[in-house]
């Protein structure tokens, strides 16, 4: 029986290559050229499998052309690369990779906090440039983590790993707030308290936003929203691009009506805004919080096994839009 063809859309671990070639006619991009939608759409010409990542935008209007296509496995917990109604409608699975990097995605929002709140980066680029000359009383002052106030926005899996590290870390006071309530017993685990959006941003000293992407969630962090902040706060986003309107934070960071900023994601990425680039008060790192070689290893061998499981028996194990599953 011929094997069923599918198309891997960026370079990946070798290992997982070679496992997926066990089931599959794979083609690969071991160069991993960024390829544009007309590309894509080219090289997705008769596969009924693709394993992409968050950079690959499945929509209409590739599913209209790819009339093969049965399933989109990404490695990536977040999937708003993906129409998932278009998807359904064209009964196209999608699968995503969630909790193998719950804890390395936590670990870096709290590395990146940390960063920003006690001007890591920026202190060490003045070092670099030869400009220590002296000890000063005030250099380079931050704020404290422990002991502070810690706000959460989003509160699934990453945002639960946050406020365990710093409450029960750093004995932060943790307060969140998310679309649903969590149940009792775990906010109480969490050591964290719901409060609604405005008290998060009024009360917090350090915001950490860890919701999903979404028409809905754009711009949810706008010039409104930044007003309302401490102008000694920090704000993290380890979210997605577009949760934050990036020039109206920029404007706050160079106004001083926050303190600090640490961003691992942005507004269209790899792009950022320029005058981002400008301030000094922001730690600006590429998209790198679930980069850990076991987190990036597990999350590609789970988009694959995805695809095994899908064509082997119908039993991807993390869909999306599982609907799909039974019609066949
Ligand atoms: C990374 O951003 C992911 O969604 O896994």
């Amino acid at each position: 029986m011929s094997k069923p063809k599918i198309l891997v859309a960026r370079a990946v671990f070798p290992e997982v290559i070679a496992r997926l070639e066990a089931h599959f006619e794979v083609e690969s991009n071991p160069s991993d050229e960024t390829w544009s939608k007309a590309e894509l759409i080219a090289r997705l010409q008769g596969k009924e499998g693709a394993f992409t990542t968050g950079g690959d935008r499945i929509d209409a209007e590739v599913l209209a052309a790819c009339p093969q296509l049965r399933i989109c496995a990404n490695m990536a917990v977040g999937y708003n690369n993906f129409d998932i109604a278009a998807m359904t409608a064209a009964g196209v699975l999608a699968t995503n990779a969630p909790d193998v990097l719950t804890e390395t995605t936590a670990d870096f929002g709290f590395a990146l906090l940390m960063a920003t709140a006690r001007r890591i980066t920026e202190s060490e680029h003045y070092l670099r440039a030869g400009k220590w000359t002296k000890w000063s009383y005030d250099m380079f002052a931050g704020s404290d983590i422990h002991g502070a106030t810690l706000g959460i926005l989003g509160m699934g899996r990453i945002g639960q790993g946050i406020a365990r590290r710093g409450a029960h870390g750093f004995g932060m006071k943790v307060i969140y707030h998310n679309r649903s309530r969590l149940d009792a017993a775990l906010e109480a685990e969490c050591k964290a308290g719901y409060v609604g959006k405005d008290e998060l941003l009024k009360t917090a000293d350090h915001l950490v936003l860890v919701l999903p992407y979404s028409p809905e969630s754009h711009h949810t962090i706008g010039a409104a929203e930044l007003a309302l902040m401490k102008p000694t706060a920090t704000l993290v986003n380890i979210a997605r691009g577009g949760i934050v309107d990036d020039a109206a934070l920029a404007a706050a960071l160079r106004n001083k009506t926050i303190a600090a900023a640490g961003l691992d994601v942005f507004e269209g990425e790899p792009t950022l805004h320029p005058e981002l680039l400008m301030v000094p008060n922001v730690v600006l790192t590429p998209h790198i919080a679930s980069a850990t070689i076991p987190a990036r290893l597990a999350m590609a061998r789970l988009a694959a096994d995805n695809l095994i499981g899908f064509f082997k028996e119908n039993k991807p194990l993390t869909p999306l839009n599982p609907a799909v599953l039974a019609i066949k």
